[in-house]
C-alpha cells in the first residue's frame, strides 16, 4: 500500500506526463487542432492533489505551454491557430476558477459536518449528565436528611442508639442505590442493555418506601397502600422502575408541601390492569396539576419548582416507554394528582 503523501508524488508525476503529451500534441499538430483544452481535465484532476495556490501556479504553467505551442508549431493557418490558443486559455482559466469554487465548498461542508458532530457529542454528554445529576440527587439527599436525623438520635441524653442504627442502615441502602444508578449509567455508556427481568413490582415500591420514610416523615405526610398481593411479576429493569417510583413520590412531597400538614395524604395502589398489564398509581392530595395544559409537566425542563429540572416526569416517561409501558396524568375529584403508570407482566408481552 502506498502511503498518501507517494500516492500524491505518483499522481503529480502522472499529470506531468499528460501535460508534457499534451504539449506534443499542441506543438506537433495542425493549429485547428484545440488540444490546449486538454489542459482543463490536468487542472481537474490537479484539483485533488494541490492546494489552491498550488492548482493556480499549474494553470498559469498551463496556459504559458498553450502560448509557447502557438509560437512552435509550424503548420496550419496563423488565424485559426490564434483563436483556438486563446479558446485554450480560456477554457483553462474558467476550469480552474470552477475547481477552486468546488474544493472551498467542498471544505465548507467538511467544517460545517466536523462542527455538527462536536454539536451533537456535547448535546449528548450534556443530556447525561443532567440525567446522572438528577438521578443521584435523590439519594444522596435522602442521605442527607438521614445523616441528619441519626446526629439528633445520638444528640439525645442518653442517646438512641437503636434509632441511629436504623437511620444508618437507610445511608446505606441509599449509598447503594447512588452507585447501582452510576453503575447503569455506566452501562448504557457503554452499550449495555438495561437488565430486565421478572420481579415484583410491589416489592419494589416497599424498598423505595423504606428509602422515603424519612424524607415522608420530615414532611409530615401520612401513607397509605393499597397493594393487590395477587400481582403477578413484571418484566423490566428493576432500578429503572424504582426510579420512576421515587420520582413521583418526591413530586408528590413537593406538591403537598403547601397544604396544612394534617392533609398531607399519599396514597399507593397497584394492580392488574388487563389480563397482561399490572398498574400502579401514586395519587396525593397536594396542588394539583396546571389545569390548562396538564400534559406538560411531561415536557422536559418543564418545572414549576425554583430548584426542579423538569425531568423526572419526562425521564419517567421515556424510561416506560422503553419497556413497553406508559404512564399518564388521571383527573382526580378532591384536588391534588393522580399519577397511573402500567407495565407488561412477566411472560405476557413480546418478550415472554
Ligand atoms: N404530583 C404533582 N402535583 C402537582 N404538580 C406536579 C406533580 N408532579 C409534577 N408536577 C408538576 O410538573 C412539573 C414537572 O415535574 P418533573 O418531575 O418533571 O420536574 P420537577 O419535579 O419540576 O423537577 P425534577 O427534575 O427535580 O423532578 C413540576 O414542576 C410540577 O409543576
Ligand atoms: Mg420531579
Amino acid at each position: 500500500m502506498l502511503s498518501s503523501s507517494s500516492r500524491r508524488t505518483v499522481a503529480l508525476l502522472v499529470l506531468g506526463v499528460v501535460m508534457a503529451a499534451i504539449f506534443a500534441a499542441d506543438t506537433l499538430t495542425d493549429y485547428a487542432v484545440a488540444a490546449a483544452c486538454f489542459y482543463a481535465a490536468v487542472i481537474l484532476a490537479a484539483s485533488r492533489v494541490l492546494s489552491a495556490r498550488g492548482l493556480v501556479r499549474l494553470a498559469a504553467l498551463c496556459i504559458g505551454l498553450t502560448g509557447l505551442s502557438f509560437f512552435l508549431t509550424r503548420f496550419g493557418t496563423y488565424r485559426i491557430g490564434l483563436v483556438n490558443s486563446a479558446i485554450g486559455m480560456l477554457v483553462i482559466g474558467i476550469t480552474t476558477w470552477l475547481a477552486l469554487k468546488m474544493e472551498a465548498a467542498k471544505a465548507a461542508v467538511q467544517d460545517a459536518q466536523a462542527r455538527l458532530l462536536r454539536v451533537a457529542r456535547a448535546s449528548t454528554v450534556g443530556e447525561l449528565t443532567t440525567s446522572i445529576a438528577h438521578e443521584v440527587n435523590q439519594p444522596l439527599a435522602a442521605i442527607a436528611s438521614s445523616a441528619e436525623a441519626s446526629q439528633r438520635w445520638l444528640a439525645q441524653d442518653p442517646p438512641n442508639v437503636d434509632k441511629a442504627r436504623q437511620t444508618l442502615a437507610r445511608i446505606l441502602a441509599d449509598a447503594h442505590r447512588a452507585s447501582d444508578v452510576i453503575a447503569r449509567v455506566r452501562g448504557l455508556t457503554r452499550g449495555a442493555v438495561p437488565e430486565r427481568q421478572g420481579f415484583d413490582l410491589n416489592q419494589a415500591l416497599l424498598e423505595m418506601l423504606a428509602l422515603s420514610h424519612s424524607e415522608l416523615e420530615q414532611h409530615a405526610v401520612t401513607l397509605s397502600t393499597q397493594l393487590d398481593d395477587a400481582l403477578p411479576p413484571v418484566f423490566g429493569d428493576r432500578v429503572q422502575v424504582q426510579q420512576v417510583i421515587g420520582n413521583l413520590i418526591l413530586n408528590a412531597v413537593d406538591a403537598m408541601a403547601e397544604v396544612p400538614a394534617g392533609s398531607r395524604r399519599l396514597v399507593l395502589r397497584s394492580w392488574r390492569a388487563s389480563p397482561t398489564r399490572v398498574a400502579m398509581s401514586v395519587r396525593d392530595h397536594g396542588s394539583g396539576l396546571p389545569l390548562d395544559a396538564p400534559e406538560r409537566v411531561f415536557d422536559a425542563f418543564w418545572t414549576t419548582k425554583s430548584g426542579g429540572l423538569g425531568l423526572g416526569l419526562s425521564l419517567s416517561r421515556s424510561i416506560l416507554e422503553a419497556h413497553d409501558g406508559q404512564i399518564r396524568a388521571e383527573p382526580v375529584a378532591d384536588g391534588g394528582a393522580c399519577f397511573v403508570f402500567e407495565l407488561p407482566i412477566d411472560g405476557g408481552g413480546p418478550h415472554g
